[in-house]
């Protein structure tokens, strides 16, 4: 064997014990005579060292290591002497004193090392990911990755469901993203489309009787990237039959529950809370709010119908809203300059008109350069309707209903972490359920499915597909973790015609529904039973759940923002004659 213990092993109780150890140079100090080099491994760190009682060749050849060259060293374990000795290390309290050095390979020098203070910039990073992946912090993220997953297969298994992988050349699926297809070199001119989700393969799995389906399984989406989005990534994926919306969201409760004890130490009171998507709105402008924190919305459309002022009054006749939120005690912190930057945030990002803003005053009294536009009785009730005290700061949008949801949405996201209002490292977890079935296409006006199209309505709104279709809810539920959607799921639809009575609706006739889902439908009419599931985002609740603020750092081979893997280059040109063989022509982009 090459090695007889790891580099995070070595304790006091091996002293004077014979060992050997490999791993990468982390640091090397040459202390005039005797070379102390931190030898490092995915275990962690032991110092050991070379001095002359091993030889004069032993220092010099200890003294040419560099930083990530590999080593083998065989020798014994020592004691450190008194006030040598490292707290910080679990190996701290020994070290190894050198016999014999085998250099096992050289490296050039890194254009970044594992160790160093201060984090090299991500491009960099993720060229040389295998240096990056060095770092103790991205080892610990993909072991915390590695454990979740195992602690998610042993639930699974308990739980009688059954692994079952779906391929990933299949035919495009509609989870509403841009596909990535692959050219068919047999059939040239036709396309496999990786899957969006392995959404239709598990409903048939359904209809084959296999009940209970899960699947950790890999996702691509060709759209806009963001730090909670890559082009492809991984969902625990999973299917039900004879269930309803409680015995899915029961299954995922006790999973988040275990993951909760035994990654984090943190007992989660089960079951997880819940709220329907048109309180979320009401109260957080947000379908998947951060609950760690109050600063609720408050509707003051009402009083807004009985000012002077031009913006608010305009608003509430015109069947718009105002709306706003008290950031309690934040006035002393927010000086005009930080307001008209939040007014400058609220105008860019969300397409705001403005933002009016009210300082309370220690006598309680409102105060703002708008103040003049308003009794002071009006004033008095905006004071009781917003619970306000003074050194409270209150913000309002005038507008939309979906422009004061995302302003509001976004200005309490960022009060909310700049005021410090939770502790970064509390978990919450809750469901945001009864989506609406359907929503406007920003584009079009086309009604598209809010979750997707194979989602089942609650029994009650069937009538309102015919007369109302926007008020009609779904049988949809999304797992909110910290202010992000970590999961989303539905009960689907097991009635052909009801099937098909959707696809009307939005606008997919039935010759295009037998082209694109043909089978499904058919699958459908062969004995399907009740069933549902849902997808739990991996890479996201990796991220929540090592406190990280992307997902890129919890994936070992992330793409770029602009969907690149700098370290393969990928993606990369192809020979013409592979080109030739699918039928395939590259024209000039315009
Ligand atoms: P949905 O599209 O909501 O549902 O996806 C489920 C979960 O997957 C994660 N996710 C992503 N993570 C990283 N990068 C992305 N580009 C990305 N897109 C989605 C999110 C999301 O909540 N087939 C349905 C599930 C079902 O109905 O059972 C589906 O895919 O955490
Ligand atoms: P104006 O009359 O446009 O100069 O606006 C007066 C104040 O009202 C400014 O502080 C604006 O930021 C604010 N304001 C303007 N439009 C809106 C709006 N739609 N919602 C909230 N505040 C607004």
């Amino acid at each position: 064997m090459l090695r007889t213990h790891t580099c995070g092993q070595l304790r006091a109780e091996h002293i004077s014990q014979s060992v050997s150890l490999c791993g990468w140079v982390d640091s090397a100090r040459d202390h005039g005579g005797a070379v102390f080099l931190d030898l490092r491994d995915r275990y962690g760190k032991t110092q050991v060292v070379a001095s002359p009682e091993g030889g004069g060749l032993l220092v010099e050849a200890a003294s040419r290591l560099r930083s990530e060259d590999v080593v083998r060293v065989v020798g014994r374990v020592e004691l450190r002497p008194p006030g040598t000795v490292n707290s910080k290390l679990p190996t701290g309290e020994v070290e190894v004193r050198i016999e014999e050095l085998e250099v096992l390979n050289k490296s050039r020098t890194p254009p970044f090392t594992p160790g160093q203070a201060d984090m090299p910039n991500e491009d960099l990073r993720l060229k040389y990911r295998y240096l990056d992946l060095r770092r103790p912090q991205m080892q610990e993220t993909l072991l915390l990755r590695s454990r979740m997953l195992e602690i998610i297969r042993a639930y699974f298994a308990e739980k009688q469901f059954v692994d079952v992988e779906t391929p990933f050349l299949g035919r495009s699926t509609p989870e509403g993203a841009r596909d990535y297809l692959v050219a068919s070199r047999v059939f040239p001119g036709r396309f496999f489309a990786l899957p969006q989700s392995p959404q239709l393969y598990k409903q048939i799995l359904m209809v084959a009787g296999y009940d209970r389906y899960v699947q950790i399984a890999r996702c691509f989406r060709d759209e806009d990237l963001r730090a909670d989005r890559q082009p492809e990534f991984t969902q625990l994926d999973l299917e039900m039959s004879f269930v309803d919306a409680d015995d899915v969201i029961g299954i995922i409760d006790g999973l988040i529950a275990r993951l909760a004890k035994d990654i984090l130490g943190i007992d989660l009171a089960l079951p997880l809370p819940r709220m329907t998507y048109d309180d979320a709105m009401e109260r957080f402008g947000h379908d998947a709010p951060d609950l760690r924190f109050g600063m609720e919305l408050v509707n003051c459309t009402d009083l807004a119908g009985v000012c002077d002022f031009r913006v608010f009054r305009q608003a509430a006749d015109t069947g718009g809203y105002v709306r706003g939120l008290n950031a309690q005690g934040a006035a002393p912190q927010f000086s005009r300059k930080r307001i008209d930057e939040l007014t400058e945030y609220v105008k860019q990002d969300f397409g705001a008109r403005g933002l009016a803003w009210f300082r309370v005053e220690p006598d309680g009294k409102l105060w703002s350069p708008i103040a003049k536009n308003f009794s002071e009785s009006w004033l008095a009730n905006l004071a009781e309707r917003m619970e306000a005290s003074p050194g409270d700061l209150l913000l309002f949008v005038a507008d939309r209903w979906e422009i004061t949801c995302k302003a509001l949405a976004g200005l309490r996201k960022r009060l909310g972490s700049e005021l410090k209002c939770y502790d970064p490292a509390q978990l919450h977890c809750s469901w945001v359920v009864e989506f609406p079935m359907f929503e406007r296409d920003q584009e079009d006006q086309r009604w598209v499915a809010m979750h997707h199209p194979f989602t089942a309505p609650r029994p009650r709104d069937l009538r309102l597909l015919e007369t109302e279709p926007e008020r009609a809810r779904a049988q949809a539920y999304d797992l909110v973790i910290n202010g992000s959607e970590a999961g989303g799921g539905t009960i689907r639809i097991h009635d052909s015609r009801l099937q098909q009575r959707v696809f009307d609706l939005l606008g997919i006739p039935p010759e295009m529904a037998k082209e694109r889902f043909g089978f499904l439908l058919e699958a459908l009419q062969y004995g399907a039973p009740p069933h549902g599931g849902i997808a739990l985002g991996i890479d996201r609740c990796v991220m929540l759940f090592a406190g990280r603020d992307s997902i890129r750092e919890c994936i070992a081979f992330p793409k770029t923002q602009r969907a690149m893997d700098l370290m393969t280059e990928a993606p990369g040109e192809v020979d013409g004659r592979q080109l030739d063989e699918l039928g395939l022509r590259v024209l000039p982009m315009i």
